[in-house]
């Protein structure tokens, strides 16, 4: 046996449908607000997360799947999307049709992680990139599509967790307190904090160690160190979210591990997911685009990690997704009533009804086990007594009760029956 490689997972049926579910609900929660899909490499030359995602940050630092192809170019398996809808965007000019470019995307992500509950070495994200746009409206908007998003999967109680981390102007100021707060400590700082403070301070704040995180108890806080413009911004959004009903917890230590981040980051946390609880993460990066060579533009955006959305799902979601669209089985009873059964169900899945055929060679009482032993919860039976009287027995599987039915009115009868399943599955109103 070959098993997959550690930290990859199959996704197997029937958990495929409740991602499919939530994919098919993100894909119209995002058409409502104008967004549309973007689809970029998993594969990307190293040097485009290098610029984006930062040297000093630990996905680049050491979390990186990195080969060098034949011609000696170095090629990484992307960790994240961000940068990947930011190269495309200007290798293809994206600015040039002017406006605001929304886009989102929904697809697999890698980064050479210690595998454990919630955290994998091949996980999904399902993301939004609102690029072009500088004002606090956007921000507002797009955490108000997230919390839609949440709503329509039957979440409750969730909450942002926001901060600002400013820009260029004020973070070398700030950056400095940082330093001076902690020199002192120094010998308290483990290896990769030590690095952290010379490479970017700012990820200190990001450390695990609940001695460092002692530390910081007291430590400068960006909000109190923010440029004019950046605290203008941050109090509109503030103000936009409250008015939009949107609930917030101001994190004064939020930075996210990712360099890109000017201004806006958030992350929203979910209860139940364990040690790792970012259900997603995301912010404002107002010189991604010109640092990849593209013109001065601004951008915000999140990526949900999917995995950790399907561990955390309400329960309600999970089993309408799970129902899915629950075949009946259609039964040909001998070899000669195949052709008309084939016929039939091609006639009933184009009135929408799904049909799944299994096969009654060994005996129709071996053809019924098939059909209980895949989850049909009905099936439809045709033999030749049954052709000539122009009728199909439908059998209830659960019920075990069975009834003949004209062969014209079968359809009918199979919607009946699966909208009075829907209406029961759906929450009260
Ligand atoms: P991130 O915080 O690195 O941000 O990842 C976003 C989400 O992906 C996390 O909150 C988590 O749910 C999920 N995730 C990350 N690593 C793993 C893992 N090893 N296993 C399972 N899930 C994981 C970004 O990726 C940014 N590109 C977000 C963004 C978009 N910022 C602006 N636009």
């Amino acid at each position: 046996m070959i098993a997959g490689v550690k930290g990859t997972r199959d996704l197997l049926p029937p958990e495929t449908r409740v991602w499919n579910e939530i994919e098919r609900v993100a894909r119209e929660v995002f058409a409502l607000h104008g967004f549309d899909e973007i689809r970029t490499p998993i594969l990307e030359p190293t040097e485009l997360f290098v610029r984006s995602v930062g040297e000093s940050s630990d996905i680049v630092h050491k979390e990186m799947f990195t080969f060098l192809d034949a011609k000696d170019r170095s090629l990484t398996l992307r960790p994240e999307n961000t940068a990947g809808v930011a190269r495309a965007y200007v290798e293809h000019s994206l600015a040039q049709d002017g406006g605001v470019k929304k886009l989102y995307y929904i697809g697999p992500q890698f980064r050479r992680e210690a595998p454990q509950k919630g955290r994998f070495r091949e996980f999904r994200q399902i993301g939004a990139e609102v690029i072009g746009a500088a004002d606090a409206a956007a921000d507002a908007e797009l955490l108000t599509m997230l919390f839609d998003f949440f709503a329509r999967l039957g979440f409750l109680g969730l909450s942002i967790s926001l901060n600002s981390v400013g820009t260029e102007d004020c973070r070398p100021a700030f950056l400095d307190a940082i330093r001076a707060h902690l020199s002192p400590h120094s010998e308290k700082l483990g290896p990769d904090d030590t690095r952290r403070l010379r490479e970017n301070p700012l990820r200190v704040l990001d450390s695990k160690d609940p001695e460092v995180q002692a530390l910081l108890v007291n430590a400068p806080r960006m909000l109190d160190h923010l440029d004019e413009a950046s605290r203008v911004h941050h109090e509109e959004l503030l103000g936009l979210l409250a008015a939009c009903g949107i609930p917030y917890r101001i994190e004064p230590r939020l930075v996210r591990g990712l360099d890109y981040y000017t201004r806006t980051v958030f992350e929203v946390t979910a209860p139940g997911l364990g040690a790792q609880d970012a259900l997603l993460g995301g912010g404002r990066y107002d010189r991604l685009i010109s640092d990849l060579g593209g013109p001065k533009t601004p951008g915000i955006g999140f990526a949900i990690g999917e995995d950790r959305l399907v561990m955390a799902l309400p329960e309600g979601f999970r089993e309408r997704a799970l129902a899915g669209l629950d075949p009946v089985a259609m039964i040909p009873l001998g070899p000669e009533d195949r052709p008309f059964a084939l016929a039939l169900a091609r006639e009933l899945r184009k009135e929408g009804i799904a049909v799944d055929l299994v096969s009654a060679a060994k005996g129709p009482k071996n053809g019924l086990r098939a059909a209980e032993r895949k989850g049909a919860r009905r099936a439809v039976l045709v033999g030749e007594r049954e052709r000539q009287q122009r009728v199909v027995l439908l059998k209830d599987l659960v019920n075990r009760t069975q009834e003949a039915i004209p062969m014209d009115e079968i359809a009918r009868r199979l919607l009946a029956l699966a909208t009075a399943v829907a209406d029961k599955g759906n929450p009260p109103p």
